[in-house]
């Protein structure tokens, strides 16, 4: 990470942009941006020089102070129950203590996210929702890296297509909108320039690997049961179980522009992102 990003309360300046989830998948990406634009940025996390929780109130107030504009990207999901009330209620705070500007990190075709999405665009800022669809980093920053590295993918999905979206192309969004005029009222959704079905993506990522990757699907129920067979948290199946089945019915197997109206650009293409992490190594076969 860049020295610009800040490591003590003590150089808070009122330039200062919050990143929340600023470790996370878009928001490293999203602090990264600022930081080699020369914006002063403070991350928002449980780990981060000034602590902070989702879960925990005490610690938002002292995280805001000083802020100009924030980069809120809820952990777990925007879908979890009573997510949209936390987000909305963080809004309202910060919104409150003089933060000026709002960039919420919201996911396509979910109404709870949709309803997190109103409560910040009411919390008394100017706002901007980024509404993503799947991530790319998906098969390489989350639950779907190890079988990919064990050559076998099981998901409870068939058939769908999806325009899953690079995460640089999120955070590129984010930034933009956090550091520069003209974006207050937008609602971005973002996803990538082709839909693909997860098993045209574990090709991609197969053929980018240079070794066989199978797509196996699966009946919901027999993964739920196998996730908490491996000791995954009933929430954490709850989620799996609703993303899998309400969200990827085919609801949003449709191309948007939200890069392109953002940026001035097209959104990258799965190809090339497949390329580029099948290059550092992390899909190879695991060592004998
Ligand atoms: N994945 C997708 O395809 C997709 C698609 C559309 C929308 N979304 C939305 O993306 C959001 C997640 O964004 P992301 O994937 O960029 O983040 P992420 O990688 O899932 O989040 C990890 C970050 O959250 C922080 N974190 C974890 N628990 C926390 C807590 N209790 N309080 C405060 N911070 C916490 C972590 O730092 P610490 O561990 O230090 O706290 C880390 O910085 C969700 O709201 C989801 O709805 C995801």
């Amino acid at each position: 990470m860049s020295n610009s990003v800040e490591t003590t309360a003590a150089t808070t300046s009122n330039d200062t942009v919050l990143v929340t989830g600023g470790t996370g998948k878009t928001g490293r990406r999203v602090a990264e941006l600022l930081a080699a634009r020369g914006v002063p940025t403070r991350i928002g996390s449980r780990s981060a020089e000034i602590p902070f929780d989702w879960n925990d109130r005490s610690t938002w107030k002292p995280v805001v102070q000083g802020v100009r504009a924030a980069y809120l990207a809820y952990y777990p999901d925007l879908a979890v129950p009573g997510a949209a009330e936390t987000v909305g209620a963080f809004a309202k705070l910060a919104a409150e203590e003089g933060v000026e500007r709002l960039v919420v990190l919201s996911g396509r075709g979910e109404p709870e996210a949709q309803q997190a999405e109103q409560l910040v665009m009411a919390a008394g800022a100017q706002w901007t929702v980024v509404r993503a669809a799947w991530f790319f980093q998906n098969f390489s920053e989350n639950f779907m890296v190890d079988p990919v590295i064990q050559g076998e993918v099981a998901l409870p999905v068939d058939g769908v297509l999806e325009p899953f979206v690079d995460a640089d192309d999120i955070a590129e969004v984010a930034a933009v909108a956090l550091t520069e005029d003209g974006h207050h009222g937008e609602i971005y959704e973002v996803t990538g320039p082709r839909m693909l079905t997860f098993a045209e993506a574990i090709g991609e990522i197969a053929a980018a690997a240079g070794r066989p990757v199978e797509f196996v699907p699966v009946p919901m129920d027999a993964y739920a049961q196998v996730l908490t067979e491996l000791g995954e948290p009933d929430e954490v199946v709850w989620l799996i179980r609703y993303l899998f089945t309400e969200v990827l019915d085919g609801r949003n197997s449709h191309l948007t522009d939200g890069v392109k109206r953002a940026l001035g650009r097209e959104p990258r293409d799965f190809t090339e992102y497949a390329r580029s992490v099948a290059a550092t190594g992390l899909w190879n076969a695991p060592a004998e």
